[in-house]
Formats: structure tokens, sequence, C-alpha cells
């Protein structure tokens, strides 16, 4: 049983905190594509750990990860992580392997992406960490791989700077390079967690490009980026905010107007922790975008949504979602490709009545007040998919699912 996690908005939704959750029943966790520009926030047992490229689940002592196929790799960032994970206690050490495949990012490729942002018309407001560039060099077909480095014709041809930057990390990178192709076909019938970066709005293809990442994150990317086929995935798990959030440039129908909303944006802001994880930045905030959720759970196949940071809504006497989009008068409820259009998009709102307390302690889905319930059930009726994961604080404890994804059987399908 192999099960994806991805985002279903532009990031930030808590898939990391879902990943940790989940990796304590699965056998193996593998992240599939991005680098370092992402940011998963975990906290367990009163620590909060921020990881960027290594799998979330590695802070279970006895589960293996792997960096898949459809990652870059920045070495530095990624010892640096791991250096930081020992300082914690977590011995990481044969636990952790990469993919032969995974390309690197050298420390030149973070300058050329924020030169080439602060060169553009229209900025995307990259992370900066080089990713952009990596993944141009891949498909230009001058990248470097993992496995490159044992090639010496290959290594011969690099810059001084390119090879005295890796020399100092070879050695540990062979020790943990794998082919991942072979790993995952040794590991048919284990259960398999296959942990996306960004979000499906930030993906390459499906996302509001130009304003995206430049990896795959959507749910097709798991299969190619773990070194496996599209019919080895069972389910694909789509994680949400009860409100939406944006770091970087790029449309945002339902962004919170900062001069009228002002009050609103500052408590969502503040209440839901939204800084990035990667670069401190503040997020963009806003309702919850129902018609950019469905598009994600049609085009990402989402077996199950699991929404998360429902308690941020627990003061609120009233709350609203959009379930469409009006654009010059007309009512829009499939989301456009058209930027134009998207930043021109008003949100129709639809009205929920607050639930006025604190959802803290509540431990299964029966516990939520009324209110609460009723705005997941608008959400799953709205996108067809139902709402399997709930998550109502920062620790690994405030999270209750509904139907285990790894044993609930596919041929529920979507719909409850
Ligand atoms: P890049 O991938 O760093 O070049 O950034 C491209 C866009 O994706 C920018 O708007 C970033 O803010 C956004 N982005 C990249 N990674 C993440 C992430 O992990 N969470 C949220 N936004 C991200």
């Amino acid at each position: 049983m192999n099960t994806v996690v991805i985002g279903a908005q532009w990031g930030d939704e808590g898939k990391g905190k879902i990943v940790d959750y989940l990796a304590s029943s699965a056998d193996v966790i593998v992240r599939y594509s991005g680098g370092a520009n992402a940011g998963h926030t975990i906290v367990t047992g009163g620590k909060q750990y921020a990881l960027h490229l290594v799998p979330s689940g590695i802070l279970y002592p006895d589960k293996t990860v792997y960096l898949g196929m459809g990652m870059v790799i920045d070495p530095a960032a990624l010892f640096t992580e791991l250096a930081m994970l020992k300082e914690n206690g977590i011995d990481w050490e044969g636990r952790v392997f990469i993919s032969d495949r995974a390309h690197l990012v050298f420390p030149r490729y973070r300058e050329i992406d924020k030169k080439r942002d602060s060169e553009r018309k229209h900025p995307i407001g990259t992370t900066g960490r080089g990713i952009g560039t990596a993944y141009s060099m891949k498909s230009e077909r001058d990248g470097i791989r993992i496995a490159d480095l044992f090639w010496k014709e290959k290594t011969a041809e690099l810059d001084e700077a390119d090879r005295a930057f890796i020399a100092p990390y070879i050695e540990r990178l062979e020790k943990m390079k794998v082919d991942i192709t072979a790993e995952m076909y040794r590991l048919k019938g284990k259960k398999i967690l296959l942990e996306g970066a960004q979000g499906a709005l930030l993906d390459l293809d499906a996302g509001t490009y130009p304003y995206v990442s430049s990896g795959m994150s959507c749910a097709s990317g798991a299969p190619v980026g773990a070194g496996m086929g599209p019919r080895d995935i069972d389910r694909v798990l789509g994680v949400f905010k009860a409100y939406s959030t944006r770091v970087g440039n790029g449309p945002m129908p339902t962004e919170f107007n900062t001069e009228t909303q002002s009050e609103l944006y500052h408590y969502v802001r503040e209440t839901g922790r939204e800084y990035g994880v990667t670069t401190g930045r503040p997020r963009r905030c806003g309702y919850l975008d129902l018609v950019a959720l469905r598009y994600a759970c049609r085009t990402n196949s989402i077996s199950d949504l699991v929404l998360t940071h429902l308690d941020i809504y627990d003061e609120l006497d009233g709350i609203e979602a959009c379930v469409a989009y009006d654009i010059d008068g007309k009512i829009v409820t499939d989301f456009p490709a058209d930027i134009g259009a998207l930043n021109k998009a008003k949100p129709v709102l639809e009205q929920f009545k607050g639930w006025k307390t604190s959802l803290k302690n509540c431990r299964s889905y029966a516990d939520l007040p009324e209110q609460a319930r009723s705005y997941v059930e608008f959400i799953e009726d709205y996108c067809g998919t139902p709402v399997n994961i709930i998550s109502v604080g920062y620790e690994r404890s405030d999270t209750f699912m509904r139907l285990d994804p790894f044993t609930r059987g596919a041929e529920h399908g979507n719909g409850l």
C-alpha cells in the first residue's frame, strides 16, 4: 500500500506534520521532489524541528528514509540538517539514503536564482536556494547527479569552484547513495509513504505558472521522483489548511485585503504562525479557496483530504470560504490558467458559523463542535472528496484520523 502526501494549496499546508504522523505506520518514507526550498515543521515532545531536505519520518528511530531521484540536493544544506538532527539526539546514520539519480545543487546556483529573479519584470519571489537553476540545468542536460560524482570523465569537466565544493562530501554521499528504483522494487508490498514538497498550485505544469516552483509538486511526480511507475500508487492525500496562504508572488484570489481586513489578516498570520520556515518571510493569508482546492483534487486524483490548522478559527464568530470567482461579472468555478483573470478574480464567499471554543482537546471527529463539522462536510461535498485526517494543533498528538489511509480499502474510492 503506497500513499502519497501532497500539499493541495501553495505549500506550507502542514505536510511535514502529516507525514510525521503517518510515518509510524509506514515501512519507509520517500521524499520525491524539490530541494532545500521546502520547509517542514514538526513539533514533537515539546521540541520543534525544521526540515528542508530530509523526509519527516526521520524522527522515528526505526524508520528508513529516502531522498528520491526527483529531488535536487544541496549537500551543504543536507549535512547541516543531518548535523542538527544528531545534535538533537536523532541517530540518522544507516537510515538516510539518496537516489544516485538525484541532481546536485552547487552554491553558485543560489546566486543565479536570485539574480534571474531580480532581473524579471514580474519576479516570482524565489526562496533563492538554487532550486530553479538546478532543475533548468537538469532539463538542459547540463546537471550533475550524485552518480556523476563517480564518473571520472564527468567530474573532470567540473569547474574549480564546483569541484572544491563537492570534494568534502563525496565519501559521505557514496555511503548514502542507492539505486532507488531497485530499492522500491525490493520493497513492493511494503507500506511506502511518499512525501511531496511545495503544493499543487506551485507545480510546474498545473500551478499558477510562471509563479510556481520548478519541481513536480503534483501527485504524479511521486512515482517519477521515487523511481516507481504510476500503478504503484494506491492513495493520494491532499493536505490543506482551513484558510489559504502563499509565499512569494503570484495570484491569490482569496487574499485578505491588507487595508480593509488588516485585523483578520493579522489574526490569521499570528495565530497560524504564518512565517516561512526557509526564509522567515511573512506569508500572505486569505480565505479557504475551494475553487483552487477542487482543482487540486481533480488534477491529483486526491483520494483523501487532510485538513490542518482548523483550530486557528477557534475565536472567530463567523467563517467564510470561496466557492466561485467573479471575473468581470462572470461566475467561474473552474480554476483558470490565465494569470490576468486570476488577478482580477473576486471571491464569491459562503458564510459559516464559528464554533467559538478551543478544538485543542478534540481527538475524534465526533468531538468537533457541530459548526466545525458543518464546515468540514461542506468542503467534502464541494470537492467530492472525504476529509479523513484533521489536525487541531501543532503537536503530533493534536491530529486524528477518520479512516486510516493505509488500511482503508482502495475500493472506497472518492466519497465517503
Ligand atoms: P523557488 O522554488 O525557491 O524558486 O520558489 C518559487 C516559488 O515557490 C516562490 O514563490 C516561493 O515562495 C515558492 N515556494 C518554494 N518552495 C516553497 C515551499 O516549500 N512552501 C511555500 N512556497 C514555496
